[in-house]
């Protein structure tokens, strides 16, 4: 057989196994895994020597914002899906999972994916799929679920607060139901809008507006009671669900329990949830505003260990980066909107919650050198790919199953850690979060359907836009997720 690209001399890790393996690559997939020394002569054209770097499945990130219009104030998307893709590939990830989002005045999913669909087509340097965000669950929306699936479409996102988005239990538990009968998953962000609202009013009527009072405003109760919920009522329409961004170690405690008990709940976490805490919002003026998301990062390192600890143990199912960014200086105007002579270091309800991460996701997350790396790519890509039905297409290195999407790492010693920069990044973003931190991995190469797109020691950015295909997607397949039988007669 005449190879198109040979991977040789790599230290392979996926999800099941690691060692010193060879890789053929044939028309895009991965064609064979073996021994390494085993496919040393290469008739034909490409070679990549991985030289005892890791080779790993690339990067599944399932929570990308990009393209999504204003919610709250001003404030759309940073990134289009040009800019967000192209920033995945430099950082090792191959595949996004980015976010359909229904407005509350469109009735329809199925018109809402295809306005998403148009803003993607032709703009790719990665792979793609969405997610529909569902904040309209009026009977139009909740009978195109069927049409969902035969669009390639096995996951939903739904809110628990943010006014323009928010479900009450009513329309979540006909979300659920309706989930569950065309085994779609459905993903959750749980936390109580009104204790949040609740406490914005008490901070403004102290007059305490600045950036931090975000972290005050949302606190680790509104988190737990919502995701409780979210729980409770998964299990009543006995339904998976996936608890999006989880930063508390106590929400996460509930998830753990109820997965101990067999329940298919699933969760998310990120390296905001890792890495930032409320002090980074705690700054003069406005630069706290480049650390402010939702749920915020919390106190401090005991938070991150239990997070970590929840990452090794399974309780979280992926790491997510919930890229979601904004421009921190507004270019339009010169000025940044949510600043006034009433709020002369912005206003916190005011400023768009979400921060960039997509390129900075598996470069953070390995160079903390904290999870063992088998987990490592299972919580990156393959848990992932499983849980909303892209897997052993991605997310794994199976020969004649999977796509050649593969993110090689450098060997030990062969990278001088680094202070990472905003203008190494390729978003369209004027911050990261992670200014000035020190970094000991970034990939190497990254590869997509067995082109080199990315070739950090080279020309850096190869791949092409319009080259990331769409993924139609299938029902999940994460062991648990999906029982035999759905009782759906009993209702
Ligand atoms: O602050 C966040 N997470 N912004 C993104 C929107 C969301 O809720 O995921
Ligand atoms: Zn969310
Ligand atoms: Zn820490
Ligand atoms: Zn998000």
């Amino acid at each position: 057989v005449v190879y198109d690209l040979l991977i040789l001399n790599g230290f392979v890790v996926t999800d099941k196994e690691t060692g010193g393996f060879d890789i053929a690559v044939k028309d895009g997939k991965v064609a064979e895994v073996v021994a390494r020394g085993s496919l040393e002569s290469n008739e034909t054209g490409k070679i990549v020597d991985a030289k005892g770097g890791m080779v790993m499945p690339g990067g599944v990130d399932a929570h990308v914002h990009l393209d999504e219009p204003a919610l709250f104030g001003k404030g759309s998307s940073a990134d289009n899906y040009e800019t967000g893709t192209r920033s995945a590939i430099c950082g090792g990830t191959t595949t996004l999972i980015t976010f359909a989002p229904q407005r509350k005045t469109e009735p329809s999913l199925l018109a809402t994916l295809e306005a998403t669909h148009v803003r993607a087509r032709g703009n790719c340097y990665s792979d793609y799929s969405f997610h529909l965000i569902c904040s309209n669950a009026g009977p139009q929306a909740i009978s195109e679920f069927p049409a969902l699936r035969s669009a390639g479409i096995s996951s939903l996102k739904i809110y628990m607060t943010y006014e323009a988005l928010q479900l009450g239990d009513m329309e979540i538990l006909d979300v659920l139901f309706e989930a569950r009968k065309n085994k779609i998953v459905t993903m959750i962000h749980a936390e109580n809008g009104a204790i949040i609202d609740w406490t914005i009013k008490k901070l403004e009527e102290k007059k305490l507006f600045d950036p931090k009072y975000h972290v005050t405003s949302h606190p680790p109760v509104a988190e737990i009671e919502a995701t409780y919920r979210a729980i409770a009522l998964s299990q009543y329409i006995d339904v998976p669900v996936l608890i999006v961004h989880v930063s508390s170690p106590a929400a996460a405690a509930h998830i753990s329990t109820a997965q101990k008990k067999g329940l298919p709940i699933y969760a998310e976490t990120c390296p905001q949830y890792l890495f930032l805490t409320r002090k980074d919002l705690d700054k003069p003026g406005f630069e706290g505003a480049k650390c402010l998301c939702s749920p915020p990062p919390r106190e401090g390192s005991q938070d991150h260990e239990a997070i970590w600890a929840g990452l090794e143990d399974g309780t979280f199912t992926v790491l997510s980066s919930d890229h979601c960014p904004f421009l921190f200086e507004d270019t339009e105007t010169g000025k940044k909107s949510v600043i006034s002579p009433e709020f002369p270091n912005g206003h916190f309800k005011y400023i768009p919650n979400g921060l960039p991460g997509v390129e900075t996701r598996l470069p953070l997350t390995l160079s903390a050198n904290r999870l063992p790396l088998q987990k490592f790519v299972e919580v990156t890509s393959t848990n992932a790919a499983k849980l909303y039905g892209l897997y052993p297409r991605k997310g794994a290195l199976i020969p004649g199953e999977s796509d050649a999407d593969i993110t090689i790492w450098y060997p030990e010693g062969g990278l001088d850690e680094f202070a990472l920069k905003n203008e190494m990044l390729h978003h369209n973003v004027d911050h990261t979060p992670y200014e000035g931190r020190t970094v000991k991995q970034w990939p190497r190469y990254t590869i997509l359907r067995g082109e080199v797109v990315w070739d950090r020691d080279g020309d850096g950015l190869l791949g092409k836009k319009g080259y990331g295909k769409f993924l139609e997607r299938d029902v999940s397949t994460l062991k648990g997720s999906l029982k035999e039988e759905w009782n759906v007669e009993d209702f």
